[in-house]
This record gives C-alpha cells, structure tokens and sequence, in this order.
C-alpha cells in the first residue's frame, strides 16, 4: 500500500434497520494519520458508520477497505481487520475479574502469539503513556471512570493497530474526568495515529481535528476543515446543531 492511499475506504455504502435508512450510499475516505471528528445529531448515523467499519454492524451495499482491502464477509477476514483497527467504546467493557495489566495483554498473548513477560513489558509501557504506570495489578472495579477508559484506550494501543476509532469515548465520564481521557487522545493525535472520533467535545474538536464530518440522516452534510465547520458551515442543519450546542 502506498502511503498516500486511503486506509479507510468507503465506496456507496448503505444500511438500514428494518425500514429505517441509517447510512445512505455513503462515499468517504481516510488518509493515514488523520484525524477525523465525526459529529450530528442523536440517531444520525455516526456509531453506525464507526462501527461498520470493522464489521460490529453489517452493511447492505457497497464496500468498505481497510489498507487497500475490501473486506469480505468470512470470519477470518474479519478478524484479521479487527486487528488492525482499533475500537474504544463509550463504556470501557474492560473485564473486571482480570487485573488491569491482565486486561491489556489478553489479546497481545492469544491475538499476536507475545509471551507473557513480552505481553507484560508491552502493557506497562502503554500504562506510562496514558499516565497510570502505578495502576497495573489494580481491578477495574477500584478505578475511576476517567482511569477506566485511559485503561481501555491502552487495551486498545497494544494491539498496535495503525487506526483507532473512538465512539463518545467521554460520554459516560464525570465532567472532571473528561480532561484527561481527551489529554490521552489528543497526544495519539500529535504521535500521528490515524484517528475516527466521534464526539461532542467541540473544543477539543476545533483543537484537535484535522477534519470534520457533520452527519443527519444517515447523510454527510458537511466534511471540512474545523475552521470552516464552525464558522461557516454551509447546511443549515450543521448551523442549527452548533447553535444548540453553544445554548447547552
Ligand atoms: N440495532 C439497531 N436496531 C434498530 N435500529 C437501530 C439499531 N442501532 C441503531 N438503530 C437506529 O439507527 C439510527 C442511527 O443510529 P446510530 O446509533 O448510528 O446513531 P448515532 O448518530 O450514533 O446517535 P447517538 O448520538 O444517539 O449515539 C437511529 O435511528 C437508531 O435508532
Ligand atoms: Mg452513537
């Protein structure tokens, strides 16, 4: 693949739920090391559109690839694309009988055949990076939600997977909380992690983002820069949204 090819490639995807259409022919691509906001309205589409990418949600028509690949429907083709996508949730889903260490290098050890000991020294690096280098024989349990999901974002990174997709990673936080999660996300960003995020957060958005996707509908309204997005989107949609954002 060369470097400049889409590593995420969506050509005239379709879904629906029963009658309702959720993704409407959509045609999208991602550039490696991009980092892409997706935002819109409640039911517009943005965690279908996430999570079609590593097949969480089947779609009817078209085609998604990742690195150049169109992946199929068998179970061997999905899991090898699970790999090399990175998936962080709104809840964290981290296993809470396994100790926060065991969480991380669970699919390291059974996934990429790593050692223990390999598995281990992979996990306690991540754990410095996103600033709990103390919190490796903890249980989730004891954590904090903000720890939590630094924990589940480190999960996520010892896979090493050259994308990350990230649906409302702050929704379920406390408001104090939500700093240090974005912290986290923002330095993966500046290390040139191609990264999806879906979320509110418009200031780090502006910040943060190289590029904005506004959705309805099942529908891409809008796909511009920050600067342009918030302060001349051109659907009324987006000026509506932002506008309601700014009254919360
Ligand atoms: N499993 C499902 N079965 C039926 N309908 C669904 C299912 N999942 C989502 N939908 C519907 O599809 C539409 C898009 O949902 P989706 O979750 O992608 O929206 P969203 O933009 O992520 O919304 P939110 O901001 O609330 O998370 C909504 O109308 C939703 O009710
Ligand atoms: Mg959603």
């Amino acid at each position: 693949m060369n470097t400049s090819d889409p590593i995420i490639e969506f050509k005239n995807v379709t879904k629906r739920f029963g009658n309702l259409p959720v993704l409407k022919d959509i045609t999208l691509s991602f550039r490696q090391g991009e980092v892409v906001v997706i935002c819109g309205p409640s039911g517009s589409g943005k965690s279908t559109l996430l999570r079609s990418i590593n097949r969480l949600e089947p779609i009817e028509k078209g085609s998604i690839a990742i690195e150049g690949q169109v992946v199929g429907n068998a179970a061997r083709d999905i899991n090898a694309m699970r790999q090399r996508v990175g998936f962080v949730f709104q809840q964290f889903n981290l296993f809470p009988h396994l100790s926060v260490t065991e969480n991380i290098c669970l699919a390291p050890m059974h996934l990429l055949g790593l050692s223990r000991e390999q598995a281990r020294q992979r996990a306690a690096a991540l754990l410095k990076r996103v600033g709990l280098a103390e919190k490796g024989d903890a249980y989730p349990g004891r954590l904090s939600g903000g720890q939590q999901q630094r924990v589940a974002i480190a999960r996520t990174l010892a896979m090493e997977p050259p994308v990350m997709l990230f649906d409302e990673p702050t929704s379920a936080l406390d408001p104090e909380m939500v700093g240090e999660v974005l912290a986290v996300i923002r330095e993966l960003a500046d290390d040139g992690m191609t990264l999806l995020c879906v979320t509110h957060e418009m200031g780090f958005a502006r910040e943060v983002a190289d590029r904005i996707i506004f959705m309805a509908d099942g529908e891409i309204l809008e796909d511009t820069k920050p600067d342009v997005f918030f302060t001349a989107p051109s659907s009324p949609r987006a000026r509506a949204f932002l506008a309601e954002l700014r009254r919360a």
